[in-house]
């Protein structure tokens, strides 16, 4: 692996080999998602617990201060929306070029692998990663479900897992399924990370997944919603970063998250 390939990569995937991605790039597709209305307000107290950001290059121009950025990735694939009429029918909405300005750490864009688009949006990865392995940027393919989200089982994300690494992707990003989530990272070359998918009912939920997808082969997460949308953000994402990077069981994680709340 050449130099600027590895150098990137090891902005985002620290050197126990695991790492904490911020998704703050739903507004793509969702428009102003609840508390997430302005993003550079909702980073500010949790961003310090991530290893990188994930981005649409609107939101971080306007949002982002370059004096200040922890490494982006930078979502470059979209073109529907919520309400238009196939949010899986994505293209690639950014250059190489503009990826290269922007000085990021790497790239990233969604698949929707059994959808009618499943040929044009495996085609982006592909041409994607043709053009990024010229610049050494690393490619995170994201295995998306649209609003289909009883897909996430493990038959299908361990199809799109592998389907992804093998077009490319030096990361896959993926959904926790209670079904078998080791076959899924067991059968995919490259790193798994987790995303989180809408916010689940109870804290501890979150901690519960995270943990088991680690402990099964994951190596840290990509998880948005469940932690900007949570009452308690510093809590969360402190708790879960205790999991990622030092271990925590699922108990301590919990301690950690209350310890935190009660502290305000
Ligand atoms: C949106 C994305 C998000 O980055 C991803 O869904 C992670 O965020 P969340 O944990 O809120 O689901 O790729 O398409």
């Amino acid at each position: 692996m050449d130099w600027g390939m590895k150098n990137r990569l090891s902005q985002l995937i620290k050197p126990d080999g695991h790492c904490m991605f911020m998704p703050i790039d739903h507004g793509y597709f969702q428009g102003p998602t609840t508390k997430l209305e302005k993003p550079g307000e909702t980073i500010k107290p949790i961003i310090k617990y991530c290893d990188a950001l994930f981005v649409t290059r609107g939101v971080l121009r306007s949002c982002i201060k370059p004096e200040d950025s922890k490494p982006i990735i930078l979502r470059v694939s979209g073109g529907t929306s919520v309400v238009g009429g196939d949010l899986a029918n994505e293209v690639l909405t950014t250059s190489i070029k503009e990826a290269l300005r922007l000085n990021v750490a790497g790239v990233g864009l969604s698949v929707f692998v059994g959808s009618e688009y499943e040929k044009q949006t495996l085609n982006n990865l592909a041409q994607l990663v043709n053009e990024c392995e010229d610049y050494g940027i690393p490619v995170m393919a994201v295995t998306a479900v649209g609003k289909e989200l009883e897909k996430r089982g493990s038959r299908y994300l361990g199809l799109c897992c592998r389907i992804a690494a093998e077009l490319g992707a030096k990361v896959v990003k993926t959904y926790w399924c209670d079904d078998g989530f080791d076959k899924v990272v067991a059968g995919c070359p490259v790193p798994v990370v987790m995303a989180g998918g809408p916010k689940v009912e109870t804290d501890k939920e979150v901690l519960e997944f995270v943990h088991d997808g680690m402990q099964k082969g994951a190596i840290g997460i990509n998880l948005g919603r469940n932690i900007w949308q949570n009452p308690n953000p510093v809590a969360m994402v402190k708790s879960l970063h205790a999991i990622v990077h030092k271990k925590a069981t699922v108990k301590e994680a919990v301690e950690i998250f209350e310890d935190t709340k009660n502290k305000g």
